[in-house]
């Protein structure tokens, strides 16, 4: 069976994705840049700047930025987001979370977070959810956000367990993308129109069974 579960944490274990969808329209907004939900779902799982600079992309007349100027609105984004998740508390975990986390925790098997998000300890800790985890990858010492697979490798390293004894839990394409090429067994959460690549794929965190996917994972 495996030896480490690694969970993705905005849309998997909390709904956070709205918020930075809020976040990031209120500053295309500001920019009259035009981006949608649609387009939103190319954000998921994409770090801070990766996603300002798909964001940036959208202008209908190119925009010529510095460095500096994009670290500016990168954090004014970010400030923003962290005023529309001052109120999480456990009621945002997601249906069926809290009892897989338990299943998890029964089983003996670790448990890691495997977030692109530099707000990732804070959401947890409002969540009330960190003593679960054993590990926390930090994004900020992530050099290669998803789809490398670096922030499934950076945990599984931390806690010394080979790559093929991993479960990568995702909602995001580039998640599950980075996930498959840890050489890691990836769970999708979410639709098969943009997660096909999973290597077990469930419509949504209520239909996670932790017996199940131990199942799937002997029998890949
Ligand atoms: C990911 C989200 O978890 O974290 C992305 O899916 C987000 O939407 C990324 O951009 C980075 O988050 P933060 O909090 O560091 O800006
Ligand atoms: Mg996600
Ligand atoms: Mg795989």
């Amino acid at each position: 069976s495996p030896k480490l579960f690694i969970y993705d944490l905005d849309g998997v274990i909390t709904d956070t994705a709205e918020f930075h969808y809020l976040a990031w329209k209120k500053l295309a907004d500001e920019l009259g840049i035009p981006i949608d939900r649609h387009f939103n779902e190319q954000l998921k799982g994409i770090n801070r700047m990766d996603s300002l600079d798909r964001i940036l992309g959208q202008a209908t007349s190119p925009i010529d930025f510095s460095e500096q100027e994009k670290i500016g609105l990168a954090t004014r984004k970010n400030g923003y987001y962290l005023e529309l998740i001052e109120a999480i508390n456990p009621n945002y975990i997601l249906p069926g979370i809290g009892d897989f986390l338990e299943a998890n925790k029964q089983s003996g098997i670790k448990i890691a977070l495997g977030s692109a998000s530099k707000n990732a300890a804070r959401i947890l800790d409002k969540l009330e959810l960190t003593g679960y985890f054993d590990y926390i990858v930090n994004a900020a010492e992530i050099t290669k956000g998803k789809p490398d697979p670096e922030t499934f490798t950076a945990a599984a390293d931390a806690l010394n367990i080979p790559y093929s004894d991993c479960v990568g839990i995702e909602d995001a394409a580039a998640g599950v993308e980075a996930v498959n090429r840890a050489g890691m067994f990836s769970v999708g959460v979410g639709d098969d129109a943009h997660l096909s690549h999973a290597d077990y794929l469930v419509g949504n965190t209520q239909e996670l069974e932790f017996q199940k996917i131990l199942d799937e994972f002997e029998n890949n």
